[in-house]
């Protein structure tokens, strides 16, 4: 049993070999069901569309069920601690999915879990997210290795971590647009680029999507965030629109998690134009996560 936390513990191979098996579940080549009489327990301190549907269809689909438990009628939401909820729900069920808003909560999980725990979004990190989002790159465009990316926005949240965590496993050249008050942590540029991570941080947006493969944006306020009239004054230069993408190779797809708000980091006009593969991205959260089960379940 292998835990699903971030890119950084799980090696470039083993990343590979997910991605392979995804494409293989959504091409119907790969029809293993390793969840077979397995349930997924999912728990959720904020709230999810996509996550929660695409990890439930996902169990299903592998022969297993899913519970959704909301940790504000769980006791967890009262005072139960994280450690002795992890030892009580590994005795009922087979994995552990948890998006919370502290990374240190789904690391103690993970520690006091025998089950698998995967990460369905922290404050830090949201893996599963880029692991779509790559496997959407590469369905689109060929492989990412060598590849130009661009993010613009706020490069200090999750989506950002874990896309610079995605540049160092994949080998593909990361630059991020954004306002100096907005930059990655310091400690996760060292980190990718001790292993030879290509990241760019500018503050000029025109310089991080010049010539790029993709340009992905994301909200401007993540869940949590408590200064919303702050980031939007900092991000109003950062919005793609299509003049920026003009700006990008001509054949780059538009990437964003969602849920977008249109006029604030995007343009109705890039997120529901052409270049837009956004719908497929979300699509693809449900065969990268079945495979991320899989892989989690020893397959
Ligand atoms: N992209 C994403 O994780 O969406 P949800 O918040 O709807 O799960
Ligand atoms: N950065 C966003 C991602 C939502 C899926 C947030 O944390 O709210």
């Amino acid at each position: 049993m292998r835990h699903f936390l971030d890119l950084t513990e799980i090696e470039a191979a083993e990343l590979r070999s997910i991605l392979d098996t995804a494409s293989a579940m959504k091409a119907g080549r790969d029809t293993n069901r390793p969840l077979e009489g397995k349930t997924l327990a999912m728990i959720f301190e904020k709230p999810s569309t996509r996550t929660r549907v695409s990890f439930e269809v996902a169990a299903n689909q592998l022969g297993g069920r899913a519970i959704v438990l909301s940790a504000r009628d769980m006791q967890l939401g009262r005072g139960e601690t994280v450690a002795d909820t992890a030892a009580v729900l590994s005795r009922f069920v087979d994995a552990i999915m948890i998006r919370t808003d502290s990374h240190e909560k789904l690391e103690e999980m993970a520690r006091h879990a025998t089950v698998p725990v995967v990460n369905g979004l922290t404050d830090r990190s949201h893996p599963c997210q880029i692991m779509a989002d790559v496997m959407t790159f590469e369905e689109k465009k060929g492989p990412i290795a060598g590849r130009r990316i661009a993010y613009v926005g706020d490069a200090a949240n999750n989506v950002a971590a874990s896309l610079i965590h995605a540049a160092a496993r994949f080998g593909f050249t990361f630059a991020l647009g954004c306002p100096p008050e907005l930059r990655p942590e310091p400690a996760l540029l060292q980190w990718a680029r001790e292993r030879q991570g290509r990241i760019e941080v500018t503050d000029d947006p025109a310089a991080a999507v010049a010539g790029a493969d993709a340009v992905i944006a994301d909200t401007w306020v993540s869940m949590g965030d408590a200064d919303a009239d702050r980031r939007h004054a900092l991000l109003e230069p950062y919005r793609v629109d299509e003049a920026l993408m003009r700006g990008a190779d001509e054949a780059a797809i538009f990437l964003h998690c969602l849920p977008a708000h249109r006029g604030e980091e995007v343009t109705a006009e890039v997120i529901d134009g052409p270049r837009s593969a956004v719908f497929d991205e979300a699509e693809n959260r449900l065969h990268a996560q079945k495979a991320v089960l899989a892989w989690c379940l020893g397959r």
